[in-house]
């Protein structure tokens, strides 16, 4: 669109914001609130021309100033921040119904547990402001259709833009009611009042859905999704906070009258939000989770990505990294545990490790080295803590601004484990760059941190990686797989790849294949490569590899990915014994054959069979004395007295519910999918205490399953 088609939104005048109003907030109201019009209107919705226009603001927050990398070169959007402009005071009470679909990764799944929480707060963010929200399931059944998105290769949105079309198709099939609108006239002083005595003309139009779109997508294409007319609202990660205000622009607001119902022409007709911030978190925010009953819930530690690995889009979606503040994720993590049943933490961020609190409290209390005092005085862990060091020598950093003061990850690592020996903790997604030998000594050290690492190494080919600006070579990656197998037993590792990154040559892809053969993972996801626009690869690079040849090359490394899952669970899983947290009954299970699961600290999925409706099975308290007698007299069972044996098969047997640890016997590995069967209930350090030998339960183990 031209700029010519942004000098926007004379419709306030319409609506009667008084002129003070409009000189108080003039353009910083408009560069956060921007509205199209159809073209009839458009003369008359226009503001008088002072020079700020869409297309203004948004190259500011591309080029305000220009960071650079280590290289010197400009690496993408610096967000700016705004103070919100408006006030909406003078609007009446009315609940309007949302329905919110999340697509892409978990941090959009977070990103869409601190919307609801935004919309749900019965504060309402703005002042005065009366219109409240309520979530509802059911898409035909909502006044507000929110697609929270996923930017990262073309096909998902593709599926967005369907999904868009589909929607704007079901609503004007499925019209929410008749509504009968009053156009005010254009100088009224008194809105409500004046807009129905001196209204222009009523006209009954269909009340249509307000679309908006969340997230990545609404980020990189910005106003561009406005085109089609699917959509209405347009909002970024960092302005969620924005939405009710934005919402309240474009909703039809009832006029109280006697007789027939009357509604206002909505303020505007398209809005947009989509600047990036330098430190919104959302830290304040309690997410209301989509699935309060899960026992394993995400808390959004960091924001954003500095890396600019030169594939990928997400750092100009997200924005620049920012973490937390370290006390306000323990707390949230607290409460998690404490109240609502929590028994996994997933510390979730676009780059988990490289989290740094660099917080005013956590400056205090983790000096940087130099002020701290002599190097002599501080030990090795000191040391760490008061600078930055990335996992081996042979990975560097894209971004300069590394080390100093504050809090690193392994010090949240630790603060959240500290919460209960009975709360896992895990986090993802990581960069293979931040995994110091720190932070792997606590994760072997702790049983409740879990053994697994995801090391996303994206190529095997150190040619591909220099191209693809990670930051590494293979064999530094190498030497980090070695490291992290040395110092963490029963480690499980999984990884990302990409197939026909610009100019990969066969190879540089048998590279691939081979690393794969080499570290043999645990999970692997793998994508062909996309081109998306703004990154590197898309301003300095051909993307020449063949569609078929990047189809035929991935096939290649999920069969790799295959065969070697099925080698490896046959030889490590299949006979141990595993400690899982119980999810729940299975998806797959049904009448006669009911299953349940849950995971094992290395993140994969155990089933096991039920005989009744829910699992029951012997407790701890009961295994506890013959398994203790088992140690000590292992490997003759036959020294056990047989007292144990009798007071064990007389103790009552226990219902396993979803959150309970469990331990099972697997017994069987298809794929990276593991059956077993379940034994006893468990408590994460009763297990640990217990020093049990995994693979051998002798005659006991056979007596446990019946
Ligand atoms: N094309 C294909 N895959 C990509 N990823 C990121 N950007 C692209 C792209 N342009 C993959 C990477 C990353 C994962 C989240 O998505 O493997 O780790
Ligand atoms: Fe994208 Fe690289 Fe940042 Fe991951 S680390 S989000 S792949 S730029």
């Amino acid at each position: 669109m031209s700029n010519q088609s942004f000098r926007i939104l004379s419709n306030l005048r319409r609506l009667q914001l008084r002129q003070s109003q409009f000189r108080k907030y003039g353009p910083a109201f408009i560069s956060r609130w921007q509205s199209t019009t159809h073209s009839k209107e458009e003369r008359n919705r226009r503001l008088p021309d002072d020079g700020v226009t869409l297309s203004h603001f948004i190259s500011n927050s591309q080029s305000n100033s220009k960071p650079a990398n280590e290289q010197g070169e400009d690496i993408g959007p610096i967000p700016i921040s705004a103070p919100l402009g408006i006030e909406s005071s003078q609007f009446s009470n009315r609940v309007l119904k949302f329905h919110l679909k999340t697509y892409g990764c978990q941090m959009n799944v977070s990103d869409s547990d601190i919307v609801r929480s935004i919309l749900l707060d019965e504060n309402a963010t703005f002042s005065g402001n009366q219109i409240s929200f309520e979530e509802t399931q059911e898409e035909m059944d909502a006044d507000i259709l929110l697609t929270n998105t996923c930017a990262i290769r073309e096909n998902a949105e593709s599926k967005v833009w369907q999904r868009l079309r589909e929607l704007r198709a079901h609503d004007n099939k499925n019209p929410l009611e008749k509504l009968t609108i009053v156009e005010a006239e254009e100088e009224n002083e008194d809105r409500l009042e004046n807009a129905v005595r001196f209204g222009k003309k009523k006209k009954a139009q269909k009340r249509k859905r307000i679309i908006g779109v969340l997230g990545c997508m609404a980020e990189r294409l910005k106003e561009d999704m406005f085109k089609d007319g699917t959509a209405d609202l347009i909002v970024g990660p960092d302005a969620y906070r924005d939405l009710p205000r934005l919402i309240n622009a474009l909703a039809p607001k009832p006029i109280s009258t006697t007789g027939q119902p009357l509604y206002e022409t909505p303020m505007m007709e398209r809005a947009l939000n989509v600047e990036l911030s330098f430190d919104e978190t959302y830290a304040d925010i309690t997410p209301v989770r989509a699935n309060p009953g899960d026992v394993s819930a995400f808390v959004s530690v960091m924001r954003g990505c500095n890396n600019m690995c030169s594939y990928c889009v997400v750092p100009f979606t997200r924005g620049r990294e920012r973490s937390r503040e370290l006390e306000s994720i323990v707390e949230e993590a607290r409460i998690l545990y404490e109240q609502s049943g929590v028994k996994e933490i997933c510390l979730l961020g676009q780059n988990v490790n490289s989290y740094h609190d660099r917080s005013e409290n956590a400056i205090l209390t983790n000096p940087a080295l130099e002020t701290a005092g002599n190097e002599d005085d501080h030990s090795k862990k000191d040391i760490y803590k008061a600078g930055y060091q990335t996992s081996n020598d042979g990975f560097s950093n894209m971004f300069r601004l590394r080390g100093g003061a504050g809090y690193y990850f392994v010090d949240l690592v630790e603060a959240v484990s500290n919460i209960s020996p009975e709360l896992r903790v895990r986090f993802t997604s990581p960069h293979p760059k931040d995994y110091p030998p720190e932070l792997l000594s606590l994760m072997a050290e702790r049983h409740n941190v879990c053994n697994h690492l995801h090391m996303p190494a994206q190529s095997g080919s150190s040619t591909v990686l220099e191209r693809m600006r990670r930051g590494y070579t293979r064999e530094a990656y190498m030497e980090l797989i070695d490291d992290v197998r040395s110092t963490i037993p029963d480690v499980a590792i999984t990884s990302d790849f990409i197939t026909g990154f610009c100019g990969e040559t066969e190879e540089e892809h048998e590279d691939t294949l081979s690393l794969m053969d080499h570290v043999k993972y645990d999970q692997a996801f793998m994508f062909a490569y996309s081109m998306r626009g703004k990154t590197h690869a898309n301003r300095t690079m051909t993307d020449d590899v063949p569609d078929e040849v990047k189809s035929r090359r991935l096939q290649e490394v999920i069969s790799m990915f295959r065969t070697n899952i099925q080698i490896r669970n046959d030889e490590l899983e299949v006979g141990k014994l595993r400690l899982l947290l119980v999810e729940g009954e299975s998806r797959r299970s049904k009448e006669g054959a009911r299953t349940w699961g849950g995971r094992t600290d290395q993140n994969k999925r155990v089933v096991f069979p039920i005989s009744g409706e829910t699992p029951e099975c012997w407790s701890e308290e009961s295994v506890r004395p013959i398994l203790n007698a088992l140690n000590r007299t292992y490997p003759s069972n036959t020294m056990i007295r047989s007292d144990l044996f009798h007071d064990f098969a007389r103790s009552p047997k226990v219902e396993i519910q979803a959150g309970d640890y469990a331990l099972v016997q697997v017994d069987d590995a298809r794929g990276h999918t593991l059956r077993g069967k379940l034994m006893w209930r468990a408590s994460m350090q009763g297990f640990h205490e217990m020093g049990l030998d995994q693979s051998d339960l002798g005659l006991f183990g056979s007596l446990l399953t019946k």
